[in-house]
């Protein structure tokens, strides 16, 4: 199936259909040597916030498809001089860009660049607004873990009103017909959340039953004022504890799109446990999905 979008910016903008054919790309590519299927193509790597595991895997994806990668070092850059958004995203359309992948503070940031350059334009965490990228890589490793994804139950809990990777999650795994739940501190929880999603206040509820609970990090970078609660109140209220896990169904799964911070919203034994974990086959997998998009959207 031809790809039909010229950027991706959000799983908003997805149907279910166009999910699952992502899905289905990427796991096409999970072992495949995909070679030179982007031969000759420019792919630029614009991340204005930090980045380990999306930066990382959007430059190997972009070197296994046999384009050139090319990393923008924003503190190297033109933008410590006051170049704007608009004129960078311009300057390396016309140094031959067939993609932008931006990670920018400023949600909408994705949009304002795809607004102005004739290039593909990927969504790599724009704000509090999307993390596109993340939500696919999530559900593809639900669905090698689970096979069918309609009906699973997911509870996404913790900072879940600064989070894109929820807000993306939330869109993408109720389109999937899976039952999400999202909890957390009063404080942290969301105004609006897509149709389906379940918000509850008490974490125990929010996992009983659950097959699959994702964690996610206080995003303190993107709050006016600190949370006024400390680490060890946050861990025993709302961390992901051995306790609190054995509310979730026997064959539950842990997940974290990262960086963790142990023993705040997750016990390191559960990090860190192979049969329950698995958090880095998130992190390995983030290449073939971004594969997958530099495919359909460039190739
Ligand atoms: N999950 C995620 O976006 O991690 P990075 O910030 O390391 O890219």
């Amino acid at each position: 199936m031809a790809w039909a979008h010229p950027h991706l910016l959000g799983i908003a903008d997805l149907s279910a259909a166009d999910i699952v054919d992502l899905l289905d790309r990427a796991e096409a590519l999970v072992d495949a040597d995909a070679g030179t299927l982007l031969s000759g193509k420019v792919v630029v790597n614009a991340f204005y916030e930090n980045s380990t595991r999306t930066a990382l895997s959007f430059q190997l994806a972009a070197k296994r498809l046999g384009a050139h990668d090319l990393s923008m070092s924003v503190a190297y850059s033109s933008v410590v001089k006051g170049e704007t958004l608009a004129d960078t995203a311009r300057t390396l359309d016309a140094l031959g860009a067939d993609a932008i992948v931006l990670r920018h503070a400023v949600s909408g940031a994705a949009a304002e660049v795809a607004s102005v350059v004739g290039c593909a334009v990927i969504n790599a965490g724009d704000g509090t607004n999307e993390h596109p990228t993340q939500a696919l890589i999530d559900a593809l490793a639900l669905r090698r873990r689970f096979g069918n994804l309609a009906g699973l139950i997911v509870a996404i809990c913790g900072d879940i009103r600064h989070s894109r990777v929820a807000r993306s999650n939330m869109l993408l795994l109720t389109q999937l017909g899976i039952k999400v739940r999202v909890t957390g501190p009063p404080a942290l929880l969301p105004d609006e959340t897509p149709d389906g999603v379940a918000v509850m206040s008490d974490m125990d509820e929010a996992v009983a039953g659950a097959d699959a609970v994702m964690m996610l990090r206080v995003q303190h970078e993107r709050m006016p004022d600190r949370l006024d609660l400390p680490l060890d109140l946050y861990h025993e209220r709302h961390g992901l504890t051995e306790a609190r896990m054995r509310y979730a169904a026997p064959h539950a799964v842990v997940m974290h799109p990262g960086p963790i911070n142990r023993g705040v919203e997750i016990a390191d034994a559960l990090a860190d446990d192979p049969a329950r974990s698995v958090i880095l086959d998130q992190v390995t997998l983030g290449v073939p999905v971004r594969m997958a998009c530099l495919a359909a959207l460039v190739a």
